[in-house]
């Protein structure tokens, strides 16, 4: 409405107000908020570039392409949201956490369920592989008690750049994929394989937009690590193979300094390289 009651039409210059004003009273207040302030900033940006006509047919042409490629196996919304910087900004605004803790980073679309509990020292590497490694470190708290029961799910790809989810025919279910759980001095200690840099799923329209942007799909090498203690904030994170090539340019933006862990030869043991790397979880607040 306006000051003298007549009803405001949508015009370009009060498109928001018309959008807003829309919106009924019992709508749940914080959608309401992030509805009206997703209204404001797309129409500003719109506004911004002023928006042609085939660019916006290109746009929902693009997003229907990315609905359409999503299935049970593949999350596409997802992987738009990676190479956006959209997961890792939600993850940072979401896991604040004083220095000295683990950082976390993106989960991916690559972890599952179920998969087996090992006890210490097992070998995840179901395919074997050449670059063996051993992984190893302890999980605390911010004060370096050891936590005990602390759960470690570990996952990487293989040798060739690919999960077992990804090749089903090529690999054992679970390669290179455990669960462990800590004793009473926090330690861990696995046998894998060093993991490789692998593009992400680049075959649909969100390789296609990294193409046309001049940008690479790979992600450098990573071990996943999902580490979960009761009473603690869960960490999701990998460890970053150090001196890789793409950790200045990860597709997905995942890389943290903290998160690059030391992958040294081995010498003398029954694999080939160690990693070593700590986990410092926060204690969740007090309800
Ligand atoms: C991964 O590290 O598994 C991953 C993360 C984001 C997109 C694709 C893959
Ligand atoms: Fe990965």
């Amino acid at each position: 409405m306006t000051a003298q009651g007549a009803i405001e039409y949508f015009t370009e210059s009060h498109s928001v107000e018309a959008v807003n004003g829309r919106v009924g009273k019992g709508t749940d207040p914080r959608f309401a908020h992030v509805m009206a302030r997703l209204a404001t900033h797309l129409h500003a940006f719109i506004k911004d570039v002023e928006l042609t006509q085939p660019e916006w047919a290109a746009a929902i042409d693009f997003l229907t392409r990315t609905g359409q490629t999503c299935d049970g196996n593949r999350q596409e919304f997802i992987l738009l949201s990676d190479v956006l910087g959209v997961s890792m900004l939600v993850d940072a605004i979401n896991n604040r956490r004083p220095a000295g803790a683990t950082e976390n980073t993106v989960l991916g679309p690559f972890h599952v369920g179920g998969v087996p509990e090992y006890p210490m020292g097992a070998n995840i590497s179901l395919a074997g592989g050449r670059e063996t490694c051993l992984f190893e470190g302890r999980v605390t708290d911010l004060d370096g008690n050891p936590l005990a029961g602390a759960r470690i799910d570990v996952w990487s790809d293989n040798e060739d750049g690919f999960y077992d989810v990804q090749q089903p025919d090529l690999q054992p279910r679970h390669n290179n994929r455990g669960v462990f759980v800590t004793g009473a001095d926090g330690r861990y200690w696995f046998r894998g394989i060093k993991p490789v840099s692998y593009p992400i799923p680049d075959d649909g329209p969100v390789g296609q937009m990294l193409g046309h942007l001049g940008r690479h799909p790979f992600r450098p090498a990573h071990m996943h690590f999902i580490v979960s203690a009761e009473g603690f904030e869960t960490v999701i994170t990998h460890t970053f193979v150090k001196g890789d090539d793409y950790l200045q340019s990860d597709a997905v933006f995942g890389v943290k300094d903290s998160l690059i862990a030391p992958f040294e030869p081995r010498i003398g043991g029954d694999t080939k390289w160690v990693s070593s790397f700590d986990f410092v979880l926060t204690r969740q607040a007090a309800a």
